[in-house]
């Protein structure tokens, strides 16, 4: 599984790169905006460590999602477009993939969502597993007809997990082989830590 890490922070991307082998950053536009960090910031963390990141679209309608793409990938066309998984958002994603842009469908929730992005041929698929949960549903269970779904179909689309709020999101994602992992920053302080490992220092 890889590590990606979703935020926007520099500091927290930077730091987290110092400790463990790192692929990615994803973004939204909430992270953007509380993190003040720009596109052309984010340009250059991925030249400089060579980072994959994910910038997410604002605009709701296909026109305007699709002339917000080109705005994007003007500043680097290296970036990843992740497009929620709306009927308008389709339309936009048959346009980038005609011009091979690289894509993420991003909000997915469901198995028949998960199949569309992979079904559209997007690279990526963000399969939120913590705000499926807040609604009640079995998350196990989805990701489990996710990844059956994509084997049986033999879809190359890689399985992200999104919306991690806890170490049991991160388990989850480990015992189910997702292809990507994005953990945000908070998290990461907690994931090295266990209580017998403090005992043991002392012991
Ligand atoms: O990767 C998506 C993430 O930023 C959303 O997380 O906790 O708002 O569901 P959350």
């Amino acid at each position: 599984m890889r590590y990606f890490i979703d935020s926007a922070n520099l500091n927290d991307i930077k730091n987290i790169f110092n400790h463990l082998p790192v692929n990615g950053v994803t973004t939204n536009p909430t992270l953007l905006s509380k993190s003040n960090t720009t596109l052309i910031q984010l340009k250059e963390l991925n030249e400089l460590l060579n980072l994959q990141i994910h910038i997410q679209l604002q605009s709701t309608n296909a026109e305007a999602m699709y002339d917000e793409a080109q705005k994007i990938l003007a500043i680097n066309k290296n970036f990843v477009i992740k497009i929620p998984m709306t009927d308008q958002g389709l339309i936009v994603h048959k346009r980038l993939k005609q011009q091979n842009v690289t894509t993420n469908f991003t909000l997915c929730f469901s198995l028949h969502q998960a199949w569309l992005a992979a079904h559209s041929g997007a690279d990526y698929m963000s399969f939120f597993i913590g705000r499926t949960e807040d609604h009640g549903y079995n998350v196990s269970e989805i990701l489990f007809d996710i990844q059956s779904a994509y084997e049986q179909y033999q879809y190359k689309t890689k399985i992200i997990v999104a919306s991690i709020r806890t170490i049991e999101h991160i388990n989850a994602s480990i015992r189910f082989g997702a292809d990507i992992a994005t953990i945000p920053p908070v998290l990461f302080s907690k994931l090295c830590k266990h209580v017998l490992t403090q005992n043991g220092l002392i012991q």
